[in-house]
């Protein structure tokens, strides 16, 4: 199949999220299955500076409406692998900052411009490229306008641009809200300004124009799927998203065995299998070694995560006497919220030895992390999927995953299965997460117990190859 791809983000060109992993593993395994990819990405600076943008040749040069003007933008395309072609939309006045959302933790006041133009352009781009994809395939709202701009487009000029649309949401909580007056940027009909267009509350929303808009709605596990048909889940979109309840589908994310392999990780000071667990003893030193903490024969907790509400900081804040009285170390890498990382520092400041934080953006560390930890913490209050709990479990490090979204599609707790039990799932409650913690502290105590829930994670499959069939049958399903 001929597939086009669109998304803000992909590993490893431009990560701020699991949505990079997971473009960057979904489009490298569909093409390793033979159909061919093509990706379009804005031109952020991070991209322009990289060694695959000194690679990529212009293709177009594009000029794209917005409200009343138009913007020119440049489509560069470089090959990647056999079968992918990355397209770098770049538009400078938009896309060469240091941050691709925001600064100093506002998002930028432009955005919905940015990411308007964004829509526009890679649906203009596929139709001067005559791409004429099988599949159109968008995530997040970030493109979330592109279905419909692409079905506006083929109406306007009698084509084909793809046969069936196709909107993956990552995460329900980011939406693209903007001001009602951000409608002219769009150049759309006013008809689509209302309740079954993008109006929502008297705002536009750029992740309605793909649930209304696209031919299926993916999102990233069957758990979420169900969850965000409720209120408690759906953000306010739990309405749209019944009516489109049809054509919802949830498809666990896999991981990247190429980049999550303990057997060949080269940011690990030493490889360990499921064989032989020697090695992660060496990594847990390096852990604390690197992050300057004391050694302690409890256990070593770690979390790698965006310091947000959503990843559960409220109940590590919380229980942070809980790894101070039983002598347990806590390793945090992190940036976000500045309230989180203010308290967390005050941690880290009180009890050097015990806590560690660091606010850094490091792929290296948080490899370490995964492997050198003995659990790994993961108690968010709502989660897609989660690609850390997935990580973990590869990396034999069980996690305390709360009980929701793609956590509960991923975890076994060995409480419920004892041979196949792989971590421990709580619901996101103050009080069991604390029960599970103190779980954790027995399980710590038995090594028969600790090798068996180890080796039950690290043989897990949790490899795109499986899941990429998924997605090629319900692509070749919707043909
Ligand atoms: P989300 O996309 O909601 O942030 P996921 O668990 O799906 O959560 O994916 C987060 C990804 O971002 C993981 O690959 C994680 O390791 C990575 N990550 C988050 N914060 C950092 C950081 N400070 N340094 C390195 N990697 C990070
Ligand atoms: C989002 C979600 C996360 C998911 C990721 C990749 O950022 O918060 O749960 O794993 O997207 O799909």
């Amino acid at each position: 199949m001929k597939i086009v791809h669109a998304a803000s983000e992909m590993f490893p060109y431009l990560k701020t999220g699991g949505l990079a992993d997971v473009t960057g593993a979904l489009c490298k395994s569909l093409s390793r299955f033979g159909h061919d990819i093509s990706f379009f990405i804005p031109g952020y600076r991070k991209i322009l500076e990289s060694p695959v943008f000194s690679k990529a040749k212009l293709k177009v040069v594009l000029q794209v409406e917005l409200g009343d003007e138009f913007l020119r933008g440049e489509v560069y395309a470089v090959p990647i692998g056999k079968r992918q072609t990355l397209y770098i939309i770049r538009c400078d006045e938009f896309f060469d900052r240091s941050n691709p959302y925001g600064s100093a933790n506002r998002d930028y006041s432009d955005n919905d411009r940015r990411f308007i133009w964004f829509c526009k352009a890679i649906v203009e781009a596929m139709h001067v490229l005559e791409l004429k994809a099988d599949i159109f395939h968008c995530h997040d709202w970030q493109t979330g306008l592109a279905p419909l701009f692409l079905r506006t487009v083929e109406q306007e000029h009698g084509i084909s641009l793809a046969l069936k649309t196709f909107f993956s949401i990552h995460n329900l909580a980011f939406q693209g809200l903007f001001p009602s007056g951000s409608f002219r940027f769009t150049n759309l009909p006013d008809e689509f300004n209302e309740l079954d267009g993008i109006e929502f509350y008297e705002q536009i929303s750029m992740i309605k124009g793909g649930i209304f808009f696209a031919d299926k709605i993916l999102t990233v596990s069957p758990n979420y799927a169900k969850e965000i048909l409720t209120s408690d889940f759906g953000s306010g979109m739990e309405g749209a998203l019944t009516v489109r309840e049809e054509d919802l589908v949830g498809i666990k994310n896999g991981i990247d065995y190429d980049v999550w392999n303990p057997e060949t990780d080269a940011f690990l000071p030493t490889n360990y299998s499921s064989k032989n667990l020697a090695g992660k003893k060496v990594c847990r030193k390096k852990l604390l070694d690197t992050v300057g903490l004391s050694d302690t024969e409890k256990p070593v907790y770690g979390i790698v995560c965006r310091l947000t509400e959503q990843k559960g900081l409220d109940f590590i804040l919380k229980q942070m006497s809980f790894f101070v009285e039983n002598d347990c170390r806590l390793v945090v890498l992190g940036m976000g919220d500045p309230f989180y990382e203010r308290a967390l520092k005050r941690w880290a400041k009180s009890h050097p030895k015990i806590i560690g934080v660091c606010m850094v953006l490091d792929e290296g560390l948080s490899h370490l992390v995964e492997a050198g930890s003995d659990f790994y913490l993961m108690p968010s209050i709502f989660e897609p999927c989660g690609l850390n709990q997935m990580y973990s479990q590869r990396y034999g490090t069980p996690p305390l995953a709360s009980d929701v979204g793609g956590l509960h599609d991923t975890v076994v707790d060995i409480r419920e299965n004892e041979e196949t039990g792989t971590g421990l799932l709580f619901q996101p409650e103050l009080k069991e997460f604390d029960k599970a913690l103190n779980y954790s502290l027995e399980l710590f105590s038995s090594n028969d117990t600790m090798e068996k829930i180890r080796r039950n994670g690290m043989l897990k499959d949790f490899s795109w190859t499986n899941v990429v069939k998924e997605y090629e049958n319900l692509y070749s399903e919707s043909l």
